[in-house]
């Protein structure tokens, strides 16, 4: 049959709750026209972020009840330790609360300062801990990453040319390479084996460590299934592990593709420097059995690596993702193409081409999308990226102006999606009327989250 179904049934709900425009409008207005500001009651349908959002399985929950709390040595520990082994071969797992306490301590131990971090495309809590190390995060996309309506299989792929000129820059001291599976801020887009091949050999044969950021590495891999010569007949537990294995460590958010609702680890090859993360996961996040976690999150997250690289969940999921991308296409919305694995970005600064990008005109369509049918969704352009280069002090802009979209995992039905089309195509029909946004107050990182804005008409 054509259709591709949910392949669960449901057995929790939570109700959702109605506003009414004039709602949204004072809702908005006290939140300083920053949707992060906005309790989550008072949202609709809330594609802000697949992470963490997700529903878990009966089986998780089960989990839950199983949990072993004990400081030191739980069974939970054993049984999530062991399934990360199973899945990335990495020698050392170091258990934390979420992916970016695993940048933190990776990059600490690496030593950054004064030193340049080498990605496809950094995620935002990942070039904010570089900086804040006194490190420099370079984005080396390939090219057609760059060119959001040209279709192309692996858009997630890093430039590897330019990743070679960097290496061999002897002016250039680079800490390490760490390519982010998918490319998140790219648009969601996968990265092909051969390029994730190339880059480990790259880097491996001028000694400078490689990783993974792979919160994303069961779309990734089903991605590289479906779309890469030679692997249609491969599961995509297969392909996950060789992904893994072409690697010197990794850092991961099991908000993603673990499947839970919060946790991460970091992986490692490097005795000596899994040793020194260690040390400071003792000191910040916990002893080195639960990390930054609760027995029972490490039950459920061993669950749900198992659960995410199920082909009849993979298969539902990137259709899903799809078809909320198609529909926004055929609405007249210019998208990164082709759809991502969790999620679609609007590529705002073209559907909205008088609002400047220091007028934030994906800030400007996540609030109207807010204002006519309490979607929430999140810029990734120059609210997120923007602000002063600590390097150089100059006023940055980010290189495209997307809106992104990303759909918690197993949570909504096709008709919660064709809600969100109906008021797409009712925001489309009146864009004339969207106005950009200025920034009235902004700390010093990580501006968009709490950033507070006005509106310039
Ligand atoms: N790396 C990538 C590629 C991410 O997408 C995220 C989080 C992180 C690292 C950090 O993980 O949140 O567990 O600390 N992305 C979320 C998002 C926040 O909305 O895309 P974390």
């Amino acid at each position: 049959m054509p259709t591709v179904i949910e392949p669960f049934r449901i057995k929790a709900v939570e109700p959702l709750r109605m506003t009414t425009p004039e709602e949204r409008r004072r809702i908005l207005e006290a939140a300083d026209w920053n949707l992060f500001r906005v309790a989550a009651e008072d949202i609709l349908i809330d594609l802000l972020t697949d992470s963490g959002t997700g529903a878990m399985s009966a089986q998780q929950w089960a989990g839950i009840m199983r949990g072993d709390e004990s400081y030191a040595g739980a069974r939970s520990w054993y049984r999530f330790r062991d399934r990360v082994r199973e899945l990335t071969g990495f020698d050392h797992i170091i258990p934390t609360h979420q992916g970016r306490a695993a940048e933190r301590i990776l990059f600490s131990c690496l030593g950054v300062r004064d030193r340049v971090v080498v990605s496809n495309t950094h995620f935002d809590t990942t070039r904010a801990n570089v900086e804040f190390l006194g490190g420099r995060a370079l984005d080396l996309p390939t090219p057609e990453a760059l060119r959001p309506g040209e279709i192309h299989p692996f858009k997630g792929n890093i430039d590897l040319q330019a990743l070679v000129d960097v290496l061999d820059d002897d002016a250039i001291d680079v800490a390490c390479v760490i390519l982010t599976i998918t490319n998140n801020s790219g648009g969601g887009q996968p990265a092909s084996l051969a390029n994730i091949r190339a880059a480990s050999e790259i880097s491996r044969s001028r000694a400078v460590p490689f990783f993974l950021d792979a919160c994303r590495f069961a779309e990734n891999a089903y991605f590289i299934k479906l779309r890469e010569e030679g692997y249609a007949d491969r599961s995509v537990e297969s392909i996950a592990r060789e992904t893994f294995s072409l690697a010197d460590g990794a850092t991961f958010s099991a908000k993603k593709d673990g499947l839970a609702n919060i946790g991460g680890f970091l992986g490692s090859n490097d005795d000596r420097l899994a040793e020194q993360e260690e040390a400071l996961l003792i000191l910040t996040e916990g002893f080195p059995t639960y990390g930054g976690m609760a027995g029972r999150d490490l039950e459920a997250i061993a669950v749900g690596l198992r659960e995410v690289v199920e082909e009849d969940y993979l298969r539902y999921r990137t259709a899903s993702v799809a078809y909320l991308g198609n529909g926004l296409a055929a609405a007249g919305y210019p998208i990164v193409q082709p759809p991502g694995g969790h999620a679609i970005y609007i590529d705002a600064g073209a559907f909205l081409p008088d609002i400047p990008p220091r007028a934030f005109p994906a800030h400007a369509l996540a609030c109207a999308l807010y204002l006519e049918g309490g979607i929430r969704s999140v810029e990734i352009g120059t609210l997120m990226f923007g602000g002063t280069d600590p390097a150089t002090g100059e006023e940055r802009t980010a290189p495209l102006e997307l809106l992104r979209l990303a759909v918690p995992r197993r949570v909504y039905t096709k008709s919660h999606i064709d809600y969100v089309l109906e008021v797409a195509r009712a925001v489309a029909e009146r864009r004339e009327g969207v106005s950009g946004y200025r920034i009235v107050e902004e700390p010093a990182q990580l501006r968009h989250f709490t950033a507070r804005l006005a509106p310039l008409a």
